[in-house]
């Protein structure tokens, strides 16, 4: 199937079945958010993998009680770092450094130019970068799941404070910015699920300028 059949076979399916997602699937589509940009390649966000199923019964009432957080195999939420700090950015160049085997002057004169301002910035307006960049790898996640055949719903209605007590998200320098329940459609129980997909029409998204 090509990407966009399967882009018009995904849907935000409001019900699911319970039925557990194989893992090798789970590892691809994990690996699919690995695999997304991200502002200076900081991958500001980590992704908890909720397969415990008395956590997600303590998210679903402060995620609107919705069923796919229960119904789901494996809930991911996608936890931003709270603000960017010296050592999160130097991990990162670190790293690259590290993998790639050298170092750059002009890499590490960025590295100077992100130290000089990041770090300085007000953490709630460093959370929202990081959390956009999150979004990324959460479309890409996205994507990943309809590759796959599994469904996935993206979900933003959440109390973000309850979520991050739950997981002691704040303890560890993280906030929750969205989720994604992973799992198989209900389709006798989903109203959506025959409902025609809805999108603007292409003149009404794209300006192109000659
Ligand atoms: C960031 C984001 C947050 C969303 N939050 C919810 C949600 O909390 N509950 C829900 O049922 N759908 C949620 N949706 C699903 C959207 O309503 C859905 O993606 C949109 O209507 C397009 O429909 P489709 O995904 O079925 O093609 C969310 C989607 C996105 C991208």
């Amino acid at each position: 199937m090509e990407l966009l059949e399967k882009l018009n076979w995904r849907y935000a399916a409001k019900a699911m079945n319970g039925e557990k997602v194989a893992e090798d699937k789970i590892e691809r589509i994990l690996e699919a958010a690995r695999l997304a940009p991200t502002s200076s390649g900081l991958q500001p966000f980590e992704i908890i993998v909720i397969k415990n199923q008395e956590i997600k019964e303590q998210i679903k009432p402060v995620a609107w009680n919705q069923s796919v957080i229960t119904d789901c195999s494996h809930l991911l939420v996608f936890a931003a770092w709270d603000t960017y700090t010296a050592d999160r950015i130097n991990y990162m160049f670190d790293l690259t450094n590290d993998i790639r085997g050298f170092k750059n002057e002009g890499w590490e004169n960025y590295r100077q130019m992100l130290l000089n301002a990041y770090p300085q910035k007000d953490a709630e307006e460093n959370f929202n970068h990081a959390a956009k960049q999150a979004y990324i790898a959460f479309s890409q996640a996205i994507a990943a799941a309809a590759f796959e055949g599994v469904d996935a719903t993206p979900l933003e209605g959440f109390d973000p404070a309850a979520v991050d007590k739950i997981l002691s998200l704040r303890e560890k320098g993280l906030r929750s910015a969205v989720l994604l329940p992973i799992g198989y459609r209900n389709a006798d129980e989903d109203w959506l699920v025959d409902l025609v997909k809805v999108r603007k029409p292409m003149e009404d998204l794209v300006t192109v300028i000659e």
